[in-house]
């Protein structure tokens, strides 16, 4: 498969243009109808790719393991414990050993130096699946779901309700600016982006004349009034399990629940979530944090999250196709 994106690294989506998500997206669609229809895509057959995990991953892991398995590649999990990465090897040296080894290296862990090093070193295509600041294949799938609602993205009115600035928001953020949507934050004060983000957004929306507003608001109402989609993550992301207390105080006015969704005025609201969520006490870990907070719910409401507005599921699914675009596009 010969494109323009050949050799290009996805470390976050600011280092791409309109066109290019474009064609990470009508590429995620095509595999998804292909997939459906039966027919293979064996675009990479015989190719390898590392996929480096210092963070646990239920989608993104799989994801990576389908993907490349629909493009007829294999996939080695390469998980914290099982390389020497960061104990006995540095970055450099493991990023020049398996730049040699593979075609294409996955990273999931704390720092984004890490990924940017990687790719830096190995001298192939390096994909972010996910850091402490971006969550860039996440928000594709993101977006394709909700062109796939709505039929199309320019426009679109999605409030993200949470913690305004973790990797999910930051990625939908730079995401939204080059897809022209109408973008809302509603979160604490505290909690807000970083403002020099929020300039380099509004920027890349200037610099492609997409249209898209950015607005980040401490009014949980004000952000999702007149929504199309509502989105929530978890408000306390992986690595900072110290922070529940100071979290849920000052997030409880951001869950998403009937009252808020009542605020959009829109009866075809959908809502999105990244998953893993808090929405009901079904898991030991979810179950200890509820009942120590004396919460049922957390940042959406079992009701909300098992709706038939709720996509998340569909959400999760295209974390499948939209991945394998973007190997499929790089390699
Ligand atoms: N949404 C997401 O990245 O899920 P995992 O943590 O399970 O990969
Ligand atoms: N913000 C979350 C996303 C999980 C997919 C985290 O980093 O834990």
């Amino acid at each position: 498969m010969e494109t323009n994106l050949k050799g290009r690294s996805l470390l976050t989506l600011k280092d791409f243009t309109p066109a290019e998500i474009r064609q990470f997206l009508d590429t995620a669609f095509q595999f998804k109808k292909n997939r459906k229809a039966g027919a293979t895509n064996y675009h990479h057959q015989g190719k390898t790719i590392a996929m480096l995990f210092e963070k646990t991953s239920t989608r993104t892991r799989c994801a990576f393991a389908i993907g490349a398995r629909h493009l007829g590649m294999h996939a080695e999990f390469l998980g914290k414990d099982d390389i020497q990465l960061g104990k006995k090897e540095s970055v450099e040296d493991t990023a020049k050993v398996l730049g040699r080894m593979f075609d294409g290296i996955e990273f999931r862990g704390f720092s984004q130096k890490t990924v940017e090093d990687l790719a830096k070193y190995s001298g192939v295509p390096v994909w972010n699946g996910l850091t402490d600041l971006y969550h860039p294949t996440q928000a594709l799938a993101d977006f394709m779901t909700i062109e796939e609602n709505l039929g199309y993205l320019k426009g679109a009115k999605l409030a993200y309700v949470g913690d305004g600035r973790n990797n999910v928001a930051n990625s939908l953020m730079i995401a939204s600016a080059l897809m022209g949507l109408d973008f809302r934050i509603g979160t604490a004060e505290s909690l807000f982006p970083d403002p020099a983000l929020v300039e380099e957004a509004k920027a890349l929306a200037a610099k492609y004349d997409t249209g898209a507003t950015i607005t980040i608001t401490t009014d949980p109402n004000a952000a999702v009034r007149g929504a199309d989609f509502i989105y929530t993550d978890v408000w306390v992301s992986m690595g900072e399990e110290d922070k529940f207390a100071e979290r849920i105080s000052l997030l409880k006015p951001y869950q998403v629940n009937r009252n808020l969704v009542a605020e959009t005025g829109n009866p075809e609201i959908k809502f999105l979530h990244c998953l893993p969520a808090f929405h009901d006490s079904e898991t030991v870990f979810g179950k200890q944090v509820l009942e120590q907070f004396g919460l049922e719910e957390m940042e959406i409401t079992d009701e909300v999250f098992r709706s038939p507005h709720s996509k998340v599921f569909d959400e999760a699914e295209n974390r499948i196709y939209t991945i394998e675009a973007v190997m499929a596009l790089t390699l």
